[in-house]
């Protein structure tokens, strides 16, 4: 949930920490903080925003080559300046930084207090590094095994970095759970729990497994070892990313760049797996796992947020075109309630980031149960992608505005194809039916561009409801994980009450909402149900509700009775997710932007919940 990045080399510690930390601002944080070592190790911390910490370190002097930075997103007492990071230990000689929950952190802290330690903090983390401290002075050890011994005590998860008075020329670092990599320039090096805070300083890396712990020492080679002490070899690896992705692009926000992306995210995740000349769909990642699936008793899709909708997209997919049974899990409610798993059971993980907790834990769960787990991630080299038997990447790009948009139809693609594959290997779809589905796909970009232009259209929109305290969004079939979607965006940008619901099930409750005053968005380009649609925005009609609604081009009869038409091109249906998502992103936005709010980084929200 927090962010880290640390730095150790012959640059000045400070820029490079700053500008790892900015980058990672945006995604939602409420305090910040910087230990940075010369003669002797200086801290500083603030709650809020990074401008308030670089205000100050005006006139501080912070020269150093060696250093640590965190941003926080509060888990164990509240964001104030004695709960940010880096935490020092009772002596001050010890700093650490953390991302993670320490869960036995009760019973360690009791301990410590037991021995004399007082702490200054409500945190979780404030134990962890009195604990090293604590082994250092008791077992006479370096910070490398002082660090590894006490991480054999912690239950939880975490990704840290350490630093210490007295071996200054040295950094520790360790995960479990949280994602952490090092990125290793000619005798220098840059700890990061994101790739976005490293890109533009070098592309070779070494992604921490689960339970290392690495020793980082200026000019030295890397050294990794497990908590358990047995030695591991360094696997370098190369980042696929340049600046130029984390800028907004003349965009006013990172979430309008990122919507008017998807032409191209949704072409990148279809580059080399989609053969429209051939009518075939070809998926390298999960290759060897076809059968796997073919002959899976049921198939699993799991995730949180937004990556649950792709995954009730994935569901209707799956069923409708390869006739595989899905079930849809949210990750929180799966890993705690005894699921019913096996060899037989493949399990489909999505996620963005790759690093939320509760879908990693659902994974690892199944896995234990024997289960092949697929992931289908978006942040190559995620925890989510390693722990996967397989998968597919989205390649939507960097994802940077908290609210997912891209990101989303980029799952949606993955997806189709998975499912195309499947029907092409099980012959459920004849193969001009097959080519058909195939050749409409190829062209999505250009409809979704041409979807893209309604931007002008849902501002006067936008301009009428945004004072509305409740939104409704209904749809049917493909179009109902689009109503949850839509009323997903909608409430975490511009704090709006939206809910969304399967169009005919307003009868048993939702209805008695619906008055004057109730925006209602009515997603209508079904053709097999389109009917029964006409009919539910009747029912919305006679309780004087005011109808949006989203209609394929050439539509009559919803023109009749809807208050605001957004016109979509025609598609196959079961690629129509990808275009009717479209506007309603938009519609989200420009109503957050009119209400004045913060739209790339709404309250209270982060864009990777790596807590549960
Ligand atoms: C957070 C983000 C959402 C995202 C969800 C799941 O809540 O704010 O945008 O959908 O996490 O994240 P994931 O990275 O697993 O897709």
């Amino acid at each position: 949930m927090s962010a880290i990045i640390a730095y150790i080399g012959h640059q000045e510690a400070y820029p490079i920490l700053m500008t790892g930390l900015k980058r990672l601002e945006f995604r939602g944080y409420d305090s910040t903080g910087i230990a940075i070592k010369d003669d002797k190790l200086k801290i500083l911390k603030t709650k809020g925003k990074i401008s308030e910490l670089e205000a100050m370190a005006q006139g501080e002097d912070l020269k150093g080559h060696i250093g640590i930075g965190h941003i926080r997103w509060a888990t164990h007492g509240e964001p104030n300046t004695e709960n940010a990071h880096p935490h020092l230990s009772h002596s001050k000689n010890i700093a650490l930084i953390h991302n993670g929950i320490i869960e036995n952190y009760a019973s360690l802290r009791a301990e410590l207090q037991s021995r004399g330690y007082t702490f200054r903090s409500d945190t979780d983390t404030e134990v962890l590094v009195n604990l090293i401290e604590d082994i250092q002075k008791n077992e006479f050890v370096d910070l490398f095994d002082a660090v590894r011994i006490a991480l054999n005590q912690v239950v939880g998860a975490y990704a840290i970095v350490v630093m210490s008075e007295e071996d200054p020329d040295c950094l520790i670092a360790a995960r479990k759970g949280g994602s952490l990599l090092i990125g290793v320039a000619n005798g220098e090096y840059f700890i990061a729990s994101d790739p976005t805070s490293i890109i533009g300083y070098t592309k070779n890396v070494v992604y921490l497994d689960d339970e290392e712990v690495a020793c980082i020492r200026l000019n030295h080679d890397l050294i990794l070892r497990t908590i358990r002490n047995q030695e591991k070899t360094p696997y370098m690896e190369t980042l696929e990313a340049n600046l130029s992705v984390l800028e907004k692009g003349g965009y006013e926000h990172f979430m309008l760049k990122e919507i008017f992306e998807q032409p191209n995210s949704i072409h990148d995740s279809m580059r080399g797996r989609l053969h429209p000349e051939l009518g075939v769909v070809s998926l390298g990642g999960i290759l060897q796992y076809e059968q796997k699936i073919l002959n899976a008793s049921r198939i699993i899709m799991m995730g949180c947020g937004t990556s649950w909708h792709a995954c009730l997209v994935g569901e209707y997919l799956f069923e409708d075109i390869a006739r595989i049974p899905v079930e849809v899990e949210y990750a929180s409610e799966f890993r705690y309630r005894n699921p019913i798993i096996t060899e037989n059971d493949v399990i489909i993980a999505i996620s963005q980031s790759g690093e939320t907790a509760d879908t990693l834990a659902a994974m690892e769960l199944a896995k234990k149960k024997g289960a092949t787990i697929l992931g289908i991630c978006n942040v190559v080299g995620s925890s989510i992608a390693r722990m996967s038997h397989a998968g597919s990447y989205t390649h939507a790009g960097p994802e940077i505005g908290i609210a997912s948009t891209k990101a989303f139809t980029a799952q949606v693609v993955i997806l189709i194809l998975m499912a195309l594959r499947m029907a092409q290997l099980k012959g459920t779809l004849t193969k001009m039916r097959l080519m058909e589905i195939i050749t409409e796909l190829s062209i999505i970009p250009d409809k979704v561009e041409k979807t893209l232009q309604k931007s002008e259209q849902t501002i006067t929109i936008a301009t009428e409801f945004k004072d509305s305290r409740n939104f409704l969004y209904l749809g049917r079939g493909y179009n109902f994980p689009v109503a949850l979607e839509g009323a997903l965006k909608l409430k975490e940008i511009s704090y709006i009450h939206a809910e969304g619901y399967p169009a005919a099930e307003i009868k048993h409750g939702p209805i008695a909402l619906i008055d004057k005053d109730m925006p209602v968005v009515i997603l209508a380009t079904n053709k097999g149900t389109y009917e029964k649609i006409l009919s539910n925005i009747q029912e919305v009609k006679a309780r004087k509700g005011r109808i949006i609604a989203i209609v394929n081009e050439g539509d009559t009869e919803v023109y009749k009775l809807a208050d605001y038409v957004i016109e979509v091109p025609d598609t196959e249906e079961v690629l129509s997710p990808l275009l009717t998502t479209i506007p309603l992103q938009l519609l989200a936005y420009h109503i957050a932007v009119l209400r004045g709010c913060n739209v790339d980084q709404p309250r209270n929200l982060s864009k990777s919940v790596t807590v549960e």
